[in-house]
């Protein structure tokens, strides 16, 4: 049986904050965040959404799209940096439960950026080893709560939003193995250029007559970025593995009908492009209106390009993304087969 991509979805938050209305809280402006990134405006989160509500409207929305009932829904995998919960409870089984997928695992991963990558992969994965049932892989950020809105190099950047497919075989079956080739890769030698601390790196003083840790004092740890060297590795990393994925089919990256790489930075892209020698309108562009929202961004531009009628079957398409990490990964398909 071939596996498929059956449905796409995809969700983001009404409330939209536009580059100028940042401008009246920083000394920024529209024109320099448009030239340097490619955003205008950015969807954020409002009171009572989390990412586990944006993530099940996706999923909803991408069951509904294949056609697929919860209770048929056997493993759910959700990329995200921003869990409702520190760490546990996982965002995945807040899902299942909104959801009613009643016979379904589900768990979170954590890849930042190039997340939904690595979910398609683990989805794919179950999929193979468990064929006939259906499997969903979401990536949704709640990234606006864990910015610093005081800096103005990195909270300009990213929005809120979530994407989810659901996977599964057509019952059509094609018998000549999977179609799809992923590479999956991480450098953490670069795990300084996007951080977001707070973990168990920061120690606890110890009681000394006790030897207890003592209670942390409580702080709202950030988001941080090194946006130059993160630049560079994302132009360098998202073409060379799309190089690669194309050379494993003995292809250049010309054959591709659509590239959805990860939405960081417009420049970024348009680098890429260059490198490649591709035409930007081979990339699907969407943060103008959504930002960087990190693991949601290659799912919601999937369900965008499904819903315009842009992605057609039997195209060849390349998923590539890069993020915190380093981390980084690549999918090359033959749409919507896996
Ligand atoms: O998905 C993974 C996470 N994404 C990233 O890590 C993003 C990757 N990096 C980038 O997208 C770009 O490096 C940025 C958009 C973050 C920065 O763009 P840049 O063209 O590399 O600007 P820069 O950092 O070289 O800054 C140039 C100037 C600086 O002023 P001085 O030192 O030249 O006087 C900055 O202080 O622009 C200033 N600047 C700003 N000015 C107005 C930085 N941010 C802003 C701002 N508004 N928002």
């Amino acid at each position: 049986m071939g596996t498929r991509i059956l449905g796409t979805g995809s969700y983001l938050p009404p409330k939209t904050v536009a580059n100028g209305d940042l401008a009246k809280a920083l000394d920024t402006s529209d024109e320099w965040i448009f030239s340097h990134t490619g955003i205008h405006s950015r969807h954020v989160a409002e009171e009572g959404e989390t990412t586990s509500t944006m993530a099940a409207k996706a999923a909803r929305s991408a069951m509904e799209a294949a056609g697929v009932s919860p209770e048929e829904i056997g493993f759910i995998v959700l990329a995200t940096s921003t869990p409702d919960y520190a760490t546990f409870p996982s965002t995945a089984c807040l899902v299942q439960g909104i959801l009613g997928c009643a016979n379904a695992g589900a768990f979170d991963l954590q890849a930042a950026c190039a997340g939904f990558v690595y979910a398609l992969e683990m989805a794919r994965g179950w999929l193979k080893l468990n064929p006939g049932r259906k499997a969903l892989a979401i990536g949704a950020e709640c990234l606006t709560r864990i910015l610093d809105w005081t800096d103005r190099s990195s909270c300009i950047l990213f929005g809120d939003g979530a994407g989810a497919v659901v996977l599964g075989d057509d019952g059509q079956g094609d018998g000549e193995g999977p179609k799809a080739r992923t590479i999956l890769g991480a450098d953490g030698s670069g795990r300084h250029f996007i951080q977001r601390t707070g973990g168990t790196m920061t120690s606890l003083p110890l009681d000394p007559e006790t030897g207890i840790p003592q209670a942390p004092k409580p702080f709202l740890p950030h988001l941080s970025l090194m946006g130059h060297e993160v630049f560079a590795f994302a132009v360098k990393t998202m073409s060379r593995i799309t190089e690669e994925l194309c050379a494993l089919y003995d292809e250049k990256p010309a054959a591709l009908d659509r590239v959805f790489a990860h939405q960081a930075n417009g420049r970024i892209i348009e680098a890429c492009a260059r490198r490649m020698k591709l035409p930007l309108g081979k990339f699907w562009l969407n943060l103008q209106e959504t930002a960087n929202t990190s693991a949601a961004s290659i799912p919601i531009s999937l369900d965008q390009a499904v819903r315009a009628g842009e992605l057609k079957d039997g195209m060849k398409v390349v998923l590539v993304g890069f993020g915190a990490g380093l981390s980084f990964g690549g999918t090359y398909m033959t749409w919507p087969a896996l």
